[in-house]
């Protein structure tokens, strides 16, 4: 028997881990240990991943990848971890581009502040089943560049380094199906309240978005216009509190701006669309949603969603259009 397999058959070492996690405040210390005592070669490496793991670096720094809508997502420690609030992300940006193609036959996808690129891969994965599907994605860090080119490649794609939209080649202006962006938003204040696994471990660039938080999204907003195709969608990951701002960010720059939430994976996401012409759109389509005011279109849709029992779009999971409290309107 190999040394792997031994450490994999030992149902003593896994108890043995498990108790080492719990001990060291680990909630999931069960569910952990199984995955490190899998992503060990040998029972040395697995008492180092241990080790670390229980000092408190995040498991997905530990064994070197995360789960994100069903995909395994490499990341590396000094690279924000994929957070599973952010497949709603993925699932919306999916949603979205769920229409006509541009005359091309194919979707522009952008991943703006791509971290490890999970957000950007999996709307790419997600669409390439209806059609052909150009991934770019951007991060002002090299250390994430480096992560998010490996894990781009699986899908096709291109990874740039820099300051927001000044990464991308100016040929992608004017042609962008897609911009998913989950840029950093938790405001400067409030970093000191993050868990320490974010805290110490996470760069803080990845993690604060200013003094209300909102700082990126108003960049992010202010160049989208000129991105954007002309149906293009621009979808931001936010909180709750701060989507109103997020809102205002993309109506003070002539985009339409709806807000859409699911309350079990509490998750927020703006969606901005380039303002079309009043007479293209009928009084009922011509809306801006606003948070706690679902409108009767989407009540029911909701309703209807409830009823089919509808799957994600984005993960395959059920449960995210049944609970999603706004809809995006069907511009
Ligand atoms: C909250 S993390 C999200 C990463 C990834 N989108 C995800 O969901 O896993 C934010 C990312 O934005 C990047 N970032 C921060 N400021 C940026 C800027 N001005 N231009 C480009 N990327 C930036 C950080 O390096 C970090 O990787």
């Amino acid at each position: 028997m190999s040394a792997a397999a031994k450490v994999r058959a030992s149902a003593k070492v896994r108890a043995s881990v498990t108790a080492r996690l719990r001990a060291a405040g680990c909630v999931f210390a069960e569910d952990e240990a199984a995955l490190l005592v899998a992503a060990a070669r040998t029972p040395g490496q697995l008492g180092e991943m241990v080790g670390r793991r229980a000092a408190g670096m995040p498991l997905e720094h530990v064994i070197g990848w995360a789960e994100f809508c069903g995909l395994r997502i490499t990341v590396g420690p000094g690279v924000f971890v994929p957070r599973r609030r952010s497949e709603f992300l993925a699932g919306q940006a999916i949603a979205a581009a769920r229409r006509p193609a541009h005359d091309d036959g194919g979707w522009v996808v952008v991943d703006l502040c791509c971290g490890s690129a999970a957000v950007g891969v999996a709307v790419a994965a997600g669409l390439r089943a209806l059609g052909r599907v150009e991934l770019h994605a951007a991060d002002i860090d090299p250390v994430a560049v480096q992560c998010a080119r490996g894990n781009v490649a699986a899908v096709g794609g291109t990874v740039y380094q820099g300051d927001l939209y000044g990464a991308l080649p100016p040929a992608l202006r004017g042609r962008v199906s897609v911009l998913v962006v989950n840029a950093p938003y938790v405001p400067t204040a409030e970093i000191p309240l993050l868990p320490p696994e974010a805290r110490l471990h996470e760069p803080l660039a990845a993690l604060d978005g200013g003094p209300d938080g909102v700082a990126i999204h108003r960049r992010v907003a202010a160049g989208a216009p000129d991105w954007l195709a002309p149906d293009g969608r621009l979808l931001i990951e936010t909180s709750e509190r701060q989507a109103p701002q997020t809102a205002a960010a993309m109506t003070a720059v002539g985009l339409m701006a709806a807000v859409c939430a699911d309350e079990e994976m509490d998750a927020t996401v703006v969606t901005g669309v380039k303002r079309l012409a009043r007479k293209f759109l009928s009084p009922k389509r011509y809306k801006i949603l606003r948070p706690n005011q679902p409108s009767p279109a989407n009540a029911h849709r909701l309703a209807v969603a409830r009823a089919k029992d509808e799957q994600c779009a984005g993960c395959g999971c059920r449960g995210h259009q049944a609970t999603a409290r706004w809809q995006t309107m069907d511009w």
